[in-house]
C-alpha cells in the first residue's frame, strides 16, 4: 500500500493503473462498516483507493468537527491489512480554495430529514465527493465505482443524484449497513456512547425489527408503523422516524421493494441515524 499525501502524488500514483478502481470515501475512524466497502471494492475492482479526510464544509458550527475521532495510525494499519493499494490522505488546504464555486444539494431532497435538522451538510458532502471523484478519477481508468453504505441513506441517494445530474461517469455501489452482534448500526459516533447510552440506543435497531415484524404481517400504514416504533424507543429522544421511497420522498404506506424507514435521534449527547430498506 502506498499513502498519498497530495493530490500530484496520486495523479502520478494512478497515471498507470490498468483496470477498474474501486474508490472508498471516508472520514477515517475506520471501522467494520469501512472495511466491507473496502472489502468488496477488494473483491470487484483492480486497484483500490480509500481517502481519508475529515470535510470541513459537510460540519455545520457547533456540531463535533474538533472532536471527531481521528485515529491517522491505526486507520492505515486497518487499510494494510485489508489489501488497500493507495490510501489518500490530503489536508484541507489541498482541497479547497477561498471562495470557490458550489455544488449545492437539490432544493427539496437535500434540505428535508437529515438535510432539514443540519441544513447545509449535504452540500458540504456533495462538494467533496465531487472533488474527490475528480481527483481520484483524473487519468480516466477504464471502470470507476465508489462505495457507499446505506446507512447514510439520503447522502447516498444524493450523491446517486449528483452522478446523474452531472454525468459523472462512475458507478456508484450502495451497500449493506454493518451492525454489531447487538444490532447497533456501526458509526464512528459510537464511541461517544457510555454504556448506559449504548444499551439504550439498542432500541434503535429494535424499533426497526418491529417494523420489519409489522410488515411482515402486511401492517404497511404509517402512523401504525411510527406509533410502534416511538413505543420502542420511549427511552430515547427522537428526532424523526420517516418513511420514504428509494426515491426520497414522503410516502404514506410501506411499497415493498421500494420504501426506506429512517430514524434519526440523540442519545446523550449522541446523534445516531439508522434505517432498513424495504
Ligand atoms: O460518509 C462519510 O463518511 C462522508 O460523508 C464522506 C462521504 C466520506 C464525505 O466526506
Amino acid at each position: 500500500m502506498i499513502v498519498v499525501n497530495s493530490i500530484e502524488e496520486l495523479k502520478i500514483a494512478t497515471a498507470n493503473l490498468k483496470g477498474s478502481i474501486g474508490f472508498v470515501p471516508t472520514m477515517g475512524a475506520l471501522h467494520e462498516g469501512h472495511l466491507s466497502l473496502i472489502k468488496r471494492a477488494r473483491v470487484e475492482c483492480d486497484t483500490v483507493i480509500v481517502s481519508i479526510f475529515v470535510n470541513p464544509t459537510q460540519f455545520l458550527e457547533g456540531e463535533d468537527l474538533d472532536k471527531y475521532p481521528r485515529k491517522d495510525e491505526a486507520d492505515k494499519q486497518i487499510c494494510k491489512l485489508a489489501k488497500v493499494d493507495i490510501l489518500f490522505m490530503p489536508t484541507i488546504d489541498m482541497i479547497y480554495n477561498r471562495d470557490e464555486l458550489r455544488v449545492e444539494a437539490p432544493a427539496i431532497r437535500g434540505f428535508i430529514l437529515e438535510g432539514s435538522r443540519r441544513a447545509g451538510h449535504f452540500n458540504g458532502v456533495l462538494q467533496i465527493v465531487m472533488k474527490l471523484f475528480n481527483i481520484i478519477s483524473f487519468n480516466r481508468p477504464k471502470e470507476f465505482k465508489a462505495y457507499f453504505g446505506k446507512k447514510d441513506a439520503q447522502q447516498l441517494a444524493l450523491i446517486e443524484q449528483m452522478v446523474r445530474d452531472y454525468f459523472l461517469n462512475v458507478k456508484i455501489i450502495p451497500c449493506d449497513i454493518v451492525r454489531d452482534s447487538d444490532g447497533l448500526a456501526l458509526s464512528s459516533r459510537n464511541v461517544y456512547l457510555s454504556k448506559e447510552e449504548r444499551v439504550k440506543a439498542l432500541s434503535i435497531s429494535r424499533s426497526l425489527k418491529r417494523a420489519s415484524k409489522l410488515i411482515m404481517q402486511n401492517i404497511l400504514d404509517k402512523e401504525t408503523i411510527v406509533k410502534e416504533m416511538r413505543g420502542v424507543m420511549s427511552e430515547i429522544e427522537i428526532e424523526y422516524i420517516a418513511l420514504v421511497d428509494r426515491e426520497f420522498r414522503e410516502i404514506e404506506s410501506v411499497e415493498i421493494k421500494n420504501s426506506i424507514i429512517l430514524v434519526a435521534s440523540r442519545v446523550g449527547g449522541v446523534r445516531l441515524i439508522d434505517n432498513i430498506w424495504i
